[in-house]
């Protein structure tokens, strides 16, 4: 009875203990792979031809987050033939060395938080997620300050459209005001944050 009782202590502490470590990649390790993200995601101001939006920037976005994006793509859960094609080739391992790499590169800001944020209202329900200045207050959850604004527009509509699925993001889409949409996108790319990866 006792050695079962303390079987599934182990087994839950295990549980626990397996959780942090999806964060837990191996940024020089994930050196190498993140030089062929560059050719997109290194240039200011690239654009994804069709539809035209910009592509995402990466440097100091939340590690588990972009985890949970490159697996979104492999698994097809994510539509976006280039990235799918660049995630599909992926180990686990890979996915946690290369996301370590990547979040690495943010500046100051993003570390430390950066100042709050000028209010603006449509915004002050994101702030329990996304944080009061837009940086995510949860390794799972993106930060959007210093988004591209046009990329922000476009995931938003895909929340709401469905053609990006996410319980989460898309209960909060769906009750944004259509003309909020754009402003909000503006609003938080307006922020300090995120930076495009750069190598020195
Ligand atoms: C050919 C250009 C290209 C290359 C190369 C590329 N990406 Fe992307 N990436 C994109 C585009 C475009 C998007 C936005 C896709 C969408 O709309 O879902 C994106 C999205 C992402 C996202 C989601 C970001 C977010 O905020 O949700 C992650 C994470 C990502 N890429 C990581 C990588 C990694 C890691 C590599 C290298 C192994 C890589 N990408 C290589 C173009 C590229
Ligand atoms: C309860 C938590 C929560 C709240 C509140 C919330 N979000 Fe999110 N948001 C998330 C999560 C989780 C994701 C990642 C979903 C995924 O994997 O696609 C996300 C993703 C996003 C993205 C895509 C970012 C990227 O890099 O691809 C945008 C844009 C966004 N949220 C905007 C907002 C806005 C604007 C609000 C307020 C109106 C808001 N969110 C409120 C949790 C939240």
């Amino acid at each position: 009875m006792k050695i079962a009782a303390n079987a599934a202590t182990l087994l839950l502490a295990m549980v626990f203990l397996a959780q942090p470590a999806l964060a837990e990649g191996d940024a020089e390790a994930g050196k190498e792979l993140g030089y062929t993200c560059l050719g997109c995601h290194g240039i200011e101001g690239y654009r994804n031809a069709y539809p035209s939006y910009r592509v995402p920037k990466l440097g100091g976005q939340k590690a588990g987050y972009l985890v949970i994006a490159l697996k979104g793509y492999r698994s097809g859960e994510r539509s976006h033939p280039t990235m799918q094609a660049q995630a599909t080739s992926m180990s686990d391992q890979e996915i946690e060395d290369v996301a370590a790499y990547l979040a690495s590169l943010g500046g100051e800001t993003v570390a430390s938080g950066g100042e709050k944020a000028p209010p603006f209202e449509p915004a002050t329900a994101c702030a329990a997620c996304h944080g009061q200045n837009g940086i995510s207050v949860n390794a799972q959850w993106p930060t959007l300050a210093g988004q591209y604004e046009s990329y922000l527009e476009r995931s938003l509509r895909q929340y709401r459209d469905g053609s990006r699925a996410n319980a989460i993001m898309g209960a909060q889409a769906a009750i944004i005001a259509e003309e909020d949409i754009p402003r909000l996108a503006s609003y938080f790319a307006s922020l300090e944050g995120l930076e495009t990866t750069k190598v020195d």
